[in-house]
């Protein structure tokens, strides 16, 4: 992407490349519209826009999050093409594309920075299973960008996310996984440093099930 995200302080601080990369690369079918839940610096967002989505509509539930946001699409000239609203999970309507890289481990969040690396209960994950039913297209994809590193720490399984993708009324399409490059991953003085070596970062690509729809394969 050409330019810069610019964080401000206290929103989530995208060090890691991995995860924007899967966004990337993902098949794109549908450059309409896309919501990004959760958009923080407005990152994915930005890179949706670079990808020819002619619009895209990020939500925070953090008014500086969401200044910052649209502080960057600005700065990057993307400011006809995307905007971020301060609105708790999804934006009214529905989109061909709905994308959302929420807290990746389940503990308590007391600051507006935790609340970016921890979802307490998984209570974001499951809100946005939940609602990708009701605010995708017919034909619309769900992408989750979501690490197991709560797996690897036995905080959450993997058998809940499957579960919960199950109850909300959506299949899994792909999943695309890659395993994370930043240095904390091979640093072996960090004290995660064993699970953050096994850990893999994946997009799941989720669509509603349809009754008579033939299964992935
Ligand atoms: C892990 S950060 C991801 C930020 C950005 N999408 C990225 O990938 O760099 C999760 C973001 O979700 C936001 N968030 C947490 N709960 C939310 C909710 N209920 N509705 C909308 N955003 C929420 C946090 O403020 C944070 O900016």
């Amino acid at each position: 992407m050409n330019g810069r995200i610019h964080p401000h302080y206290g929103t989530f601080l995208p060090t890691r490349h991995e995860y924007v990369d899967l966004v990337a690369q993902a098949p794109l079918s549908n450059p309409e519209l896309a919501f990004d839940v959760g958009t923080g610096t407005g990152l994915l967002a930005a890179v949706l826009v670079n990808r020819g989505v002619k619009k895209v509509v990020g939500t925070d539930i953090h008014q500086r999050a969401v200044d910052c946001a649209n502080e960057n699409f600005a700065r990057l000239g993307l400011q006809e093409a995307a905007e971020a609203q301060l609105t708790s999970m999804f934006p009214d309507g529905r989109a061909p594309l709905i994308v959302c890289n929420p807290p990746w481990l389940p503990g308590s969040a007391t600051t507006t920075l935790d609340a970016a690396v921890y979802d307490p209960g998984s209570t974001m994950l499951l809100q946005f299973l939940d609602g990708l039913p009701h605010h995708l297209t017919d034909d619309g994809e769900g992408w989750l960008v979501l690490s197991d590193l709560a797996e690897v720490l036995g905080l959450r399984s993997r058998q809940l996310l499957l579960d919960a993708i199950d109850q909300a009324g959506l299949e899994v399409i792909d999943r695309l996984d890659t395993t994370p490059r930043h240095q904390r991953a091979t640093d072996r003085s960090d004290p995660l440093h064993a699970a953050r070596s096994r850990e893999v970062t994946s997009l799941w690509r989720l669509r509603t099930k349809r009754p008579g729809r033939l299964p992935p394969v």
